[in-house]
């Protein structure tokens, strides 16, 4: 770097910014409410974003770096190859990233968009505070031209995307589209084609459907992290909401449902117990064996998903795989 742009670069903590979009009573409100809604029901559920407090979000990342755990590194493979594609055919001014965690991926994209000389802004959001905290300032040292507005929000409440400059490449990344079942997919789609104009750019990563075996060993692998991972949304309904779940008295399943073409993760009673939620005034009973699916993972075929797209507005331009076919990176505009 030449030394008059390393003096008049603006520091790192004047290039990061952290705008909390949560309503004061998210956790009061919506947790609540899905706990209620979640564990009321038949078969009992609950929505996977209550996994990610820090320690969720360090363990995710422990998850990414299993043996098992192959879609991590093939999609970083896919990204390696086509970033400077990407960053090409895009010109991206911004890069808005949904769900960004630790960003390790993104830094190809950052790496390319910065070498190709358009890219000013990088705008992750997430709902985990603790992740983007440390994600952005980590990007703010080691880009020094860019600028990090991070937001801590629910995607699914819309993104509340405001002055980024364009054209603006939408990243959502790790296939965490497949933790939303088709309906949920479904209202997605037409929440992002209100939200993104037609100079912006959706990069999708999608995990594709395989071998059972493979991918029952990506979500219960052997030294136990996504056990760990599962059972903690036991320990944040523990601190949130004054509930006694013993995590000890489930079990990690992961089931692959053949018809529906997903993994679902479970966590199964080991015994009869009642579990009491006083800040619901709720009380829980489970049987022996009773499952609570916690996580569904769907898996990708390239003419349905490139089918469920189109009809939520959207045009597949790229579809992009590893050499061993296991997952898919897809660049997509508005219709
Ligand atoms: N993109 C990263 C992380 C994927 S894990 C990767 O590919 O490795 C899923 C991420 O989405 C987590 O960081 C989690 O905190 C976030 N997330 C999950 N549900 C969310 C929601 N409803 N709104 C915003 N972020 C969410
Ligand atoms: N988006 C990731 C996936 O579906 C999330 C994930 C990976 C996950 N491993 C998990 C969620 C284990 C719950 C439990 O691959």
């Amino acid at each position: 770097m030449d030394d008059s742009r390393q003096t008049t670069s603006t520091p790192a903590e004047d290039r990061f910014s952290l705008d909390d979009r949560l309503p004061a009573d998210y956790f009061s409100t919506t947790l609540h409410a899905d706990v209620r809604r979640g564990l009321g029901g038949r078969p009992r559920t609950l929505p996977p974003k209550w996994f990610y407090d820090k320690r969720g979000s360090d363990l995710f990342e422990q998850i990414t770096r299993l043996p098992e755990y192959y879609p991590t590194r093939a999609e970083q493979e896919i990204l390696e190859r086509r970033a400077p594609e990407i960053a090409q055919l895009t010109r991206a001014a911004t890069l808005i990233e949904l769900g960004s965690g630790s960003s390790r991926k993104t830094r190809l994209l950052l790496d390319a968009l910065t070498a190709g000389g358009t890219l000013r802004r990088y705008a992750p959001l997430d709902v985990s505070a603790a992740a983007l905290e440390e994600a952005g300032r980590a990007i703010c040292r080691d880009y020094p031209d860019l600028r990090v507005t991070a937001t801590v929000a629910d995607f699914e409440g819309g993104l509340a995307l405001s002055d980024e400059p364009g054209p603006r490449l939408l990243a959502f990344l790790g296939s965490t589209i497949g933790n939303f079942d088709q309906s949920q997919r479904a209202a997605f789609y037409r929440m992002l084609a209100l939200e993104l104009t037609s100079d912006d750019v959706l990069l999708l990563g999608a995990d594709l459907v395989k071998e059972p075996e493979v991918l029952v060993r990506a979500y219960d692998d052997a030294a136990g992290v996504t056990a760990e991972f599962d059972k903690n949304v036991l320990h944040v309904l523990n601190r949130e909401l004054g509930a006694d779940f013993d995590p000890d008295a489930y079990d990690h399943v992961a089931v692959w449902n053949t018809e529906q073409e997903r993994i679902e993760m479970h966590l199964r009673a080991r015994r009869a117990q009642t579990v009491k939620i006083p800040d619901l005034d709720l009380s829980v009973d489970f049987a022996e064996g009773e499952d609570l699916r916690t996580e569904l993972s769907c898996k990708f075929r390239r003419e349905s998903l490139t089918a469920e797209l189109k009809a939520g507005g959207f045009t597949v331009r790229h579809w992009w795989t590893d050499t061993a076919r296991r997952f898919a990176l897809l660049l997509v505009v508005p219709i």
